[in-house]
């Protein structure tokens, strides 16, 4: 009799005591990367050749060139920083790339307002043949910790063997029990699926294998592909519904300024911010030309990026040559894309009234039929009258027409 009236009892403590486990171990940091992670990475540019010097110079460059007040924050070093494991197994710089040591480094780099990023792998051996993080999770996480680090990207190379949700949950708890949030980058370039299951261990999975500075094109490596803008972009068909505050698509790097042609660097730049992408710059912040400065730097076209409401941009139409995207923003404004995937220019014509636009994943439709927009032209500028009239453009190849629908 007694036992059965504790029953009740015995449950509600049971889960408490659940709730509480769950609470100490086995989650990840609460409000990270609300918005999509802004920042550098150094390995579209400089891939082998990273070192104290450089990603000193870059966060004064990120500084200095106005980056950091667009929202640039994070320093992000890539693979091949390593140097040996010390006795006890606790991973350490390469002396000779990183004289001074991680802690020096992460101190400097929060003088500036910044925060620094680091690269690890699930493997024994990260892509460069470097100390990868297997069987040293906890280790390399308290390491981390201590040395001030504010982001880790976790790739995949050596590991078909491995359980990629299992293995990118235990760094997960790893960073979880060091105590410093992190954001946490999931790189396994889509192989498993990590959209199903990325949000609960991270904040950002890469979609895709690695993008090359190429619009339209991709490269063969014999046993994997680079890949171009556009074809990058086709593979994220499906994937929107898994993004959103704190868990995002990752396309991969930005290539702006690392040989494109201009106008194909812009269109880049603006479907990236369609997708709601992690904007992680990839060129020379020490040496950028006013172009790539200026599409880098495009506020307009950052905010739509970095909109509150973190829906991921769809595309709307295609007839294989143009393409038309709409992103729902806060307070009820869209953006809009117009994409020419040719090398030949297009005209466009686009009359509001007989298009009926709506996103089952927001509830929200335009209603373009009853609702008057103004039109911002993010790139010119420009305000270009109202959607009352029909859109009547002439778009360059490998260019963009990015705009802004402002109720009115
Ligand atoms: C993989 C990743 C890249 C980069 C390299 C470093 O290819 O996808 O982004 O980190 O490894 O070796």
């Amino acid at each position: 009799m007694l036992r059965e009236n504790c029953w009740p009892i015995m449950k509600k403590i049971l889960l408490f005591l659940c709730l509480a486990c769950a609470s100490a171990f086995g989650q990840k940091f609460p409000d990270l990367a609300l918005t999509p992670p802004m920042g550098w990475n150094s390995w579209n540019k400089f891939g082998n050749t990273v070192s104290e010097e450089l990603i000193r110079q870059t966060a004064d460059a990120m500084v200095s060139s106005g980056m950091k007040d667009a929202g640039y924050e994070y320093i992000n070093i890539d693979d091949t920083w390593q140097g040996e494991r010390d006795g006890q197994g606790f991973i350490r710089p390469d002396p000779k790339k990183f004289p001074s040591g991680m802690k020096a480094l992460a101190d400097y780099i929060h003088s500036k307002g910044l925060k620094l990023g680091i690269y690890s792998d699930a493997g024994a051996k990260t892509c460069g043949g470097f100390a990868g993080s297997r069987g040293h999770e906890y280790q390399d996480a308290q390491m981390y910790a201590q040395w001030g680090i504010d982001y880790l990207k976790y790739d995949w190379c050596g590991c078909e063997d491995l359980n990629a949700k299992g293995a990118y949950t235990t760094m997960r708890d790893a960073l979880y029990a060091a105590g410093r949030p992190m954001v946490f980058s999931i790189c396994e370039w889509g192989n498993n699926k990590p959209w199903e299951w990325g949000g609960a261990a991270g904040n950002l999975w890469r979609t895709t294998g690695d993008i090359c500075p190429c619009f339209d094109c991709k490269e063969d490596h014999g046993t994997w592909y680079q890949w171009g803008v556009l074809q990058i972009l086709d593979l994220q068909a499906g994937l929107r519904k898994y993004a959103g505050p704190g868990h995002w698509n990752d396309p991969d790097m930005l290539e702006v300024g690392n040989g494109m042609a201009v106008n194909e660097d812009r269109a880049h730049f603006s479907l990236w911010c369609m997708l709601a992408a992690p904007l992680i710059s990839g060129n020379d912040l020490r040496n950028m030309t006013k172009e790539t400065a200026e599409t880098l730097m495009n506020k307009d076209v950052i905010a739509v990026d970095q909109d509150k409401l973190g829906i991921e941009g769809f595309r709307y139409s295609s007839d294989g040559v143009l393409e038309v995207w709409f992103k729902p923003l806060a307070g009820g404004d869209w953006a809009m894309c117009v994409l020419n995937r040719s090398t030949r220019p297009q005209k466009v014509f686009f009359n509001w009234k007989n298009e009926k636009v709506g996103d089952d994943l927001s509830k929200r439709d335009t209603t373009f039929d009853t609702t008057v927009y103004r039109i911002r032209d993010l790139w010119t500028k420009a305000d270009s009258g109202t959607t009352e009239k029909p859109l009547n453009a002439e778009l360059p190849g490998h260019d963009v027409l990015m705009l802004r629908l402002q109720k009115q």
